[in-house]
């Protein structure tokens, strides 16, 4: 039987109805709207579509939503400055740079410069110690998060399984690891990380019930290296050439998408599947800011 394909357009829209709802009861009741700030030095054109993506939704959602471009030249004592009069900002609470900045300046301080309490993306090492020590206070690495929120939502439990990451990035593969394997409702799972280094990934993969791919390689993941059965999903965006579209090119994933989605229980596609998600929990990140910062607990 064919895969049950897991739909991140769908269920993304239930995430970013449930903001919109709570944002709303908060301005209500406090006056307040969650403020997100999204900056972009340079002009690459994929950050650049991420980033309208990202302010787009905060509007949709009814947020402040503040977008500052910055020309690839920027200091990187000009971007400090403009993260220190953001996050000494009220009408902001969440802060997000645009990942990868221009090579003039140190991504590292960036992060350690914005506020704790504004660092929507948890790339910051104060919410990266919480996400590790399972205080959920704090804020949950946006894509990592989505992926653990499209497997509640379509009812499936990591409990007991054993789920393989394919990746390290410090982005996805590492904070996958920590949320699947917290002690947790729908983690407490057994996890093995794979990454370029791994001899022979498919000897890990095959023993998967959960496999999670983020290498970055198109058509990586292939049926050989599932076990039947298997929920698969798909974090890769990758570039591939296809002359059959008007820009000469194609977005596709890190699963090889038709002879695995014949193999596995459940899949992603992509687009629609992962993606979408990421920005719907930056969105909930910064909802939780602003209930923070208004003396609220994060969630309720
Ligand atoms: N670049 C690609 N993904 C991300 C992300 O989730 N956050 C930031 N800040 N930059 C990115």
């Amino acid at each position: 039987m064919p895969a049950r394909i897991i739909d991140g357009k769908i269920i993304s829209e239930q995430v970013n109805a449930e903001t919109a709802t709570a944002s709303a009861a908060l301005h209500a009741s406090r006056g307040v709207r969650p403020g997100i700030a999204v900056v972009l030095v340079g002009e690459d054109p994929a950050s650049q579509v991420y980033v309208g993506s990202k302010e787009k939704k905060a509007k949709d959602l009814g947020f402040h939503s503040l977008k500052i471009v910055l020309p690839k030249e920027t200091s990187q004592a000009d971007l400090l400055a403009v993260i220190a009069k953001l996050n000494a900002d009220p009408a902001i609470h969440g802060i997000l740079v645009q990942s990868p900045v221009p090579k003039q300046i140190d991504e590292r301080s960036v992060i350690l410069a914005i506020d704790p309490a504004k660092d929507v993306d948890c790339f910051h090492p104060f919410n990266v110690g919480k996400l590790l020590i399972g205080d959920t206070d704090g804020f949950l690495p946006c894509t990592p998060w989505g992926v653990m929120e499209l497997l509640r939502r379509s009812g499936i439990d990591a409990a007991g399984k054993h789920a393989v990451v394919i990746g390290r990035s410090t982005i996805v593969g590492k904070p996958m690891l920590a949320l699947l394997m917290q002690k947790a409702a729908g983690a407490d799972a057994t996890v093995t990380v794979c990454h370029s280094r791994t001899p022979d990934i498919g000897a890990f993969t095959r023993q998967g019930d959960i496999v999670v791919s983020a290498i970055g390689k198109a058509n990586f993941l292939t049926a050989d290296m599932i076990k039947p059965g298997a929920v698969v999903i798909d974090v890769g965006i990758n570039r591939i050439v296809d002359a059959s579209t008007k820009s000469g090119f194609r977005l596709v994933g890190d699963v090889a998408y038709a002879e695995v989605a014949a193999k596995a229980s459940a899949i992603t596609p992509v687009p629609g599947g992962v993606g979408p998600m990421t920005i719907a929990m930056l969105m909930r990140n910064t909802l939780r800011a602003c209930r923070r910062a208004n003396g609220l607990p994060a969630e309720g």
